[in-house]
């Protein structure tokens, strides 16, 4: 049986961190379903479609990886996937509460559901979606942080987000 993980999260945009993870649990697993899913915490600035086809953009070279998008709870996704496992990333200590807290509640409500957490090159330790989208917002160079199919798309959408947001001033 070919193992299949999922690599949930929001990836508003896609960052060379989560690119990273995906990388890696692509290198580990026979399959891996990158999930476009919903953080209720998170106004994102990209729609679904567009975080999927930027994800499917920067993993073109991965065979092995697909690309879907949830709107519900994870384990629901999880148990009708046949997935073995949840895959995230753990960048530093601060975010060990929030992982661990998920991946709790994620077991709570389905016994059988595993997180694996695999962690990053430490060049994109510090990487987060919010940090790049700050950055491109006030015009700063992203092409360290983000894959490069990824940098215009970004620094378009922000640019117009701080254009929307001084007209209302
Ligand atoms: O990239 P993010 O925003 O840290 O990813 C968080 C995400 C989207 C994976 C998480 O919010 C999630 O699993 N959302 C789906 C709803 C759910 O199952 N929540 C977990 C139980 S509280």
């Amino acid at each position: 049986m070919p193992r299949m993980v999922i690599c949930p999260g929001s990836f508003d945009p896609i960052t060379k961190g989560h690119e990273d993870i995906i990388r890696r649990a692509a290198a580990l697993f026979d399959q891996v379903r990158v999930l476009v899913s919903t953080n209720p915490e998170k106004s994102p600035i990209f729609s679904v479609q567009e975080r999927m086809e930027l994800i499917r953009d920067v993993c073109k070279d991965l065979p092995n990886v697909e690309v879907d998008s949830f709107n519900g709870l994870l384990v629901d996704y999880l148990a009708q996937s046949g997935a073995v496992a949840i895959v995230k990333g753990l960048r530093a200590v601060s975010d060990f509460d929030y992982e661990f807290q998920q991946a709790m509640a994620n077991r709570a409500m389905q016994p059988q559901a595993e997180t694996i957490f695999l962690t990053p090159n430490v060049k994109n330790m510090f990487l987060s979606s919010s940090v790049v989208r700050q950055i491109a917002r006030f015009g700063g160079d992203i092409s360290q942080f983000v894959p490069a199919c990824v940098v215009d798309r970004v620094v378009a959408r922000m640019t117009e987000a701080n254009r929307k947001y001084l007209e209302k001033e």
